[in-house]
């Protein structure tokens, strides 16, 4: 892309939750030009797109006809993987949001995108909240000596906890690296009810309609808790962050850069 000129994106899972927010988004962003929406479903069998683009089944076919500057991926592990040889040799960079990669799936992407000399993007979380949580939570973890995560998700969540309760939990390990104190309980008649134990950490997943994805951390010590709490309603959340990425990875050193973090200066 040239210095001034539009950046052109591609969208892969374009007709998928995400991927109809992401078509919404670059549409409506100054600066940016969506070049092709791409996923498997034809466009015949799908209600219809939130923004005007041309739609492809294949990234191969999308991009020789629509050359794009950045593909947004928001789609499966292994389609991802499947796209990721053709995306690159046609010049565009990759920004991922597919989650469940295996980690040696992630070297792949890695390794693709040295190969081709360009920075690649990939977050487990767009959110901007939750990777302010995970900060804030790292941040005040050194000060406690008990520490409780409870997430809560759609009844349709795959895994539990979520990856981003297991990157908070993580966090707050790496910024108190004893174990936290935890509460064994002498009886325990329902299993389990303490929940997972990372490090001293507990974490519990709690799963129904009606919710899409919230994260709270408390802290406890001696006479006070303290409670940072991360609620998302409405994919829109993801969206920031997705423009974000769009417009930095051109910048990025080759080979893959993982986290939203990275590029909020934090
Ligand atoms: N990083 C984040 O912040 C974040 C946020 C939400 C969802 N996600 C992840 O993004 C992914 C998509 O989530 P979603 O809720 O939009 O799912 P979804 O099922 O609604 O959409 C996925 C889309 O990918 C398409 N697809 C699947 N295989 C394909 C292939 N081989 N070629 C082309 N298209 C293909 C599907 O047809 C579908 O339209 C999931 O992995 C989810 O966990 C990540």
């Amino acid at each position: 892309m040239s210095a001034g000129s539009p950046i052109r994106v591609a969208v892969h899972g374009a007709s998928g939750r995400v991927g109809r927010e992401v078509l919404r988004a670059v549409a409506a962003a100054p600066g940016l030009t969506l070049a092709a929406a791409i996923d498997r479903v034809p466009q015949d069998e799908l209600p219809p797109l939130p923004a005007d683009a041309p739609y492809y089944a294949s990234v191969r076919d999308a991009l020789a006809e629509r050359p794009a500057d950045v593909i947004v991926d928001f789609s499966l592990a292994h389609a991802t993987l499947a796209m990721l040889p053709d995306a690159l040799a046609c010049g565009a960079r990759p920004v991922i949001g597919t989650t469940g990669f295996a980690p040696e799936q992630i070297e792949r992407i890695r390794g693709l995108c040295a190969q081709h000399g360009v920075g690649g993007f990939l977050a487990p979380n767009f959110t901007i909240g939750a990777v302010l949580l995970t900060k804030l939570a790292a941040l005040a973890a050194p000060y406690f000596e008990y520490a409780d995560i409870v997430e809560e998700h759609h009844e349709m969540k795959a895994d539990a906890p979520s990856g981003t309760a297991l990157g908070i939990a993580q966090a707050i390990h790496d910024a108190h690296p004893e174990r936290f104190a935890r509460n064994a309980p002498e009886r325990e008649p329902l299993p389990g009810t303490r929940g997972g134990d990372f490090h001293g950490v507990s974490v519990h997943a709690a799963r129904m309609p009606g919710r899409m994805a919230h994260h709270q951390v408390t802290f406890g010590g001696p006479g006070q808790t303290l409670s940072l709490r991360h609620d998302t309603n409405d994919r829109e959340c993801y969206m920031p962050g997705v423009l974000l990425a769009v417009r930095s990875v051109a910048a990025l050193p080759p080979g893959l850069t993982i986290g939203l973090d990275k590029l909020m200066s934090l």
